[in-house]
């Protein structure tokens, strides 16, 4: 039913109607050890979906695109953990584009459009071992072809187009390039992928209400070496911040 143009990635698919989490079950195959690497779980729903920083991700059954992919990132020192952020995000900012303008990554990996809002999001759970990265779960969510949701700030690329998708057309796009960004960060253009991320991120070089406990104006100036986002106030002091230490208003 399912060929996709690629080496390594979905060659195992493991395809769902529904799971609490294709991330849980992606993390129990690690494991188990009966995971592959470029091993692919979908489920059309998921009961207890998560996102980052404990949120739950919600997604109508049925509509949209949830799955997970097991990846062995040995070569990444957890130092850089973040290129994986980067090279996943650019990937599908790259497939989707073609059908969205104006779709941005917003720090650290949401698809994000300015008006309509976030369209997708991105969970990396690492499992570490003696070496470094053993496995690192890729669990993706992309709202598709869902038109309502309660969430405010919630939008899908049908949303964005007027256009309804084949899912499993666009599901094969991305793990097409999925695989060829993944082979770049091994091959070591890392930098090169840094660069193309910091080009289509959200709001980057633009002066912006921010907060970081208290409001303030600045301009992102790039990312550190950890992914921590730089922000440049009006005064000129450049902050460093992680992943819950800045809102974007
Ligand atoms: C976020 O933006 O907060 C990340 C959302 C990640 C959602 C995906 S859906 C497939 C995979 N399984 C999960 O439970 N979460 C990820």
């Amino acid at each position: 039913k399912f060929l996709a143009n690629t080496i390594f990635l979905g060659k195992d698919i493991i395809s769902l109607t529904e799971c609490h989490s294709t991330n849980d079950l992606a993390m129990e195959r690690v494991k188990a050890k009966v995971a592959a690497e470029g091993s692919i779980i979908i489920s059309e729903k998921q009961t207890k979906g998560r996102g980052q920083r404990g949120n739950q991700w919600q997604s109508e059954a049925g509509k949209n695109l949830t799955f997970s992919i097991i990846l062995r990132p040995d070569f990444l020192d957890p130092t850089e953990q973040f290129d994986m952020n980067i090279a996943v995000s650019l990937a599908i900012w790259e497939v989707l584009n073609d059908y969205a303008n104006g779709l941005k990554v917003k720090w650290p990996n949401d698809l994000y459009h300015e008006s309509e809002g976030k369209i997708g999001g991105i969970l990396i759970e690492n499992s570490i071992g003696s070496r470094g990265i053993d496995f690192s779960v890729i669990g993706i969510g992309l709202n598709i072809n869902q038109k309502d949701f309660a969430i405010s700030g919630a939008s899908s690329l049908y949303n964005l187009s007027g256009l309804e998708f084949d899912r499993w057309e666009v599901f094969k796009l991305l793990i097409q390039a999925l695989e060829k960004k993944y082979m770049m960060l091994k091959k070591g253009g890392r930098e090169f992928l840094r660069a193309s991320y910091i080009q289509n991120l959200y709001q980057f070089g633009e002066l912006k209400s921010y907060e970081d406990g208290e409001k303030f104006l600045g301009r992102i100036t790039g990312i550190t070496q950890e992914g921590k986002l730089i922000i440049e106030k009006e005064n000129g002091t450049k902050n460093h911040y992680g992943f819950k230490e800045v809102t974007f208003l």
